[in-house]
This record gives C-alpha cells, sequence and structure tokens, in this order.
C-alpha cells in the first residue's frame, strides 16, 4: 500500500512555539451546548440515526486479543458498567459483531450475548430506553450464497435476544466475490430484520460496487466501517472518504484511539499488553510521542483529555462516525466527553499535520482486496 504524506509537516520545533491558550469549548458556554445523547446523525441515505459516536464491543468475551487471553467475572462486570455508563452519559449506539468473543474466534462469550444481556437487564429499569445496534456477518470463505446472510443474521439476533438490528454490516469482503452477500443485506431489510446496511473493510472500488448493486434494490449503502483515526489516515489516502463523501455514506471509524496509543497512556516504558504490544511498540512511541504532547497542550486549553481530543478530531471529519472501545465505566463516560463542542479548523489541520511525520502501523490486510 503506497503511503502519501503531507510535505507540509510541522517540526517538533515549531509546534512547541503554537501558542496554548484556545477559544473556551462550546460545552462550555451556556448555550446552544448539545451533550452526546442529543447529537445525532443520520447513518448515510438511511433513515438510521445514531449518537455522534458508538462504543465497540469487541473486547467484551474476547481472549484472542484482547483480556490478557483471560476472561472473568471481574472483567464482565466492567463491561456491563462501560454499557451502562455509555446509556447514562447519552452515548446509545454500540457495535459488536458474530465473531467477537465468538468460539470461532478463540473467544470466551459472545460479544453479542453479552450486548443482548446488558440490553435486557437495563430495559428492566429503563423501559423506554433506545439503543441501536450493529452487528456483522463473517464473509468465511466457506459461506456463499445470499442465503448465508440472512441465516447468519438470525443467528446474531438469537444471541442479541432481538427480532432486528439497526444496523446489519459485512465485516469484511469475499474472496470469493460480493454479489451474493450484497443481495444478502438486501434481502435482510426486505424481511424487516435490519434497518440499515453497511459493509467493513471495503476499498473505494469495492464500496461504489456495493453501492450501485443495493440502490438497483432501491436500498441505501449506509456506511462503510474502516480503520481512522489521527494516525491511521488510510481512508483519506485511498480514496475510501472522499467515495463516502460523494456517495452520501457514513465513515464508521473504527480503531479510533490507535487501540489505546492515542489516549496518552502507553509510553515507551509502559507499552500496552498482549498482541497490541508487538503493533505499539517502544519505537513506535516514542515517534508518537510529539504528538501526544500536542494533542494534550490543545486539550488542555478545552478541559479536555487527549482521548477527547482525538475523537472530537475524528468528528471533525464530516460524516464520521468513531466507535472507541470502552472496557470500563470510565472509560466509556470519558467518550461522552468528546461530543458537545469542536476543535478549531486550524487545530484539526495542525494535529493532522504533526501526525503525518508518523508511519501508520500496519491495518487489517483486507482494506487492499
Ligand atoms: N470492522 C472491523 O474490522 C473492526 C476492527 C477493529 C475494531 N472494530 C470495532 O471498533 C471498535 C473500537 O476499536 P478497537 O477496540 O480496536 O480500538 P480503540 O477503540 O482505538 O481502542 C480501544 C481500547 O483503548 C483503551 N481505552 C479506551 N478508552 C480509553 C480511555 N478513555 N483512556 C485510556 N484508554 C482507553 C482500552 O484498552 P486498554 O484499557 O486495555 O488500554 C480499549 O479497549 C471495536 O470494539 C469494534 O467494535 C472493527
Amino acid at each position: 500500500m503506497a503511503l502519501h504524506f503531507s510535505s507540509a509537516c510541522f517540526s517538533a520545533l515549531t509546534l512547541s512555539k503554537v501558542p496554548t491558550v484556545r477559544a473556551v469549548a462550546s460545552d462550555q458556554s451556556s448555550t446552544a451546548v448539545k451533550t452526546a445523547g442529543e447529537e445525532k446523525l443520520k447513518l448515510g441515505g438511511s433513515e438510521l440515526k445514531v449518537t455522534r459516536l458508538g462504543i465497540g464491543a469487541w473486547s467484551w468475551g474476547d481472549t484472542s486479543y484482547w483480556n490478557n487471553f483471560d476472561w472473568d467475572d471481574r472483567k464482565l462486570k466492567a463491561a456491563k458498567s462501560a454499557f451502562d455508563a455509555s446509556i447514562d452519559s447519552g452515548i446509545t449506539f454500540f457495535d459488536t459483531a458474530e465473531v467477537y468473543g465468538s468460539k470461532m474466534s478463540l473467544g470466551a462469550i459472545s460479544s453479542e450475548t453479552l450486548l443482548g444481556r446488558f440490553i435486557e437487564e437495563r430495559k428492566v429499569k429503563n423501559p423506554e430506553v433506545e439503543v441501536a445496534v450493529a452487528t456483522k456477518y463473517a464473509a468465511l470463505p466457506w459461506r456463499l450464497g445470499r442465503e448465508s446472510v440472512v441465516s447468519a443474521l438470525k443467528d446474531s439476533l438469537y444471541r442479541l435476544g432481538l427480532s432486528s438490528v439497526d444496523l446489519y454490516q459485512l465485516h469484511w469482503p469475499g474472496i470469493w466475490g460480493n454479489e451474493g452477500y450484497i443481495d444478502g443485506l438486501a434481502d435482510a431489510v426486505e424481511q424487516g430484520l435490519v434497518k440499515a446496511v453497511g459493509v467493513s473493510n471495503y476499498s473505494e472500488k469495492r464500496l461504489r460496487s456495493a453501492y450501485d448493486q443495493l440502490k438497483k434494490r432501491g436500498i441505501p449503502l449506509a456506511s462503510n466501517q474502516v480503520n481512522y483515526s489521527l494516525i491511521y489516515r488510510i481512508p483519506e489516502e485511498n480514496g475510501v472518504k472522499s467515495a463516502c463523501e460523494e456517495l452520501g455514506i457514513t465513515l464508521i471509524a473504527y480503531s479510533p484511539l490507535a487501540q489505546g496509543a492515542l489516549t496518552g497512556k502507553y509510553t515507551p516504558n509502559n507499552t500496552p499488553s498482549g498482541p497490541r504490544g508487538r503493533i505499539y511498540t517502544p519505537e513506535f512511541l516514542t515517534k508518537l510521542q510529539p504528538l501526544i504532547n500536542r494533542i494534550r497542550e490543545i486539550g488542555q486549553g478545552y478541559g479536555k483529555t487527549p482521548t477527547q481530543v482525538v475523537l472530537n478530531w475524528l468528528i471533525a471529519q464530516d460524516n464520521v462516525v468513531p466507535i472507541p472501545g470502552a472496557r470500563n465505566a470510565e472509560q466509556a463516560t470519558e467518550f461522552a466527553g468528546a461530543v458537545g463542542w469542536s476543535l478549531t479548523n486550524e487545530e484539526v489541520e495542525e494535529l493532522r499535520s504533526i501526525a503525518s511525520e508518523i508511519k501508520p502501523v500496519i491495518g487489517f490486510p483486507v482494506e487492499k482486496l
């Protein structure tokens, strides 16, 4: 994959001279402040409206990548508290997948099952609570044909304990072709099993073709979920983001915190545990520090944390919905503070410019299919 970086880069030296005093964040002013729950966005051309950011549930029940290969009652309680804290702070959009936490991916307990339970338990307390659930179909090589999509969706609905989901996405492109899967998505809409449909990890070419095929059946392609963060801006370079803008498809940004690397808590002397440690190495985190320092400095001007600044940076990219993963209540609550205020255009560009000095880590190879 060719990586093109902006030549107009700021050096760390130049940046240290940029004034740190900023306008007061809009959520500190008295008028027109929208909370995480009030601000909603329509997903692409669909009728589905979701909160300005969602919560990723990959780590819930997963023991192949997260949780140090172990799942216990304490982690279960933390995941449930993340769910409840999200709802309490107004974030009601959740992203899961049939493979998260499943036996297929060597998980302990399905993320869909957990999410379904959390929703059910919450509904006992707040019957009026409205949660938007997104899940995904795994385009496994032995799954062929449109029927496999509706059949997998029904299994997901069973685990979730729901009669329909809000968004159903193809998790990655199929290696034998995608026409059958796209027809399967449309069938799911027509059968009333989903409100909106999307894809994930789709290249510009595949995105356009999925969009055209659904359009022939009168169904909008609502979203493309791709890896997108301040330090992984490949969608800006491979045509995916501009195609989303042109076709009116919402870009759902996964790993928006670069799996924790952009929160500022990991340093060359404190790398993440498990498989993440092999990606976010001490060398990488050393290169990241000038960017983290500037993010922190900008955040201080608004009374915001680095996590809130990097999520706000993504929200500033228009028609982008970040779905950070929350493992506990504190993390979920912090996300809500990323909404209701805005970085200035200068700050958005300055951060992009510093970030362009850093070579991105390797992404999910299916993006190039
Ligand atoms: N479609 C796809 O192929 C695909 C691929 C990847 C992800 N996704 C989706 O995107 C979601 C998010 O992506 P992700 O989980 O890979 O990465 P992420 O959202 O960039 O990072 C999540 C991790 O960052 C850390 N973190 C979160 N909030 C924090 C805070 N406030 N302060 C400090 N650390 C914090 C947590 O890990 P620690 O506390 O352990 O550091 C958390 O698990 C997933 O849950 C999933 O729904 C989709």
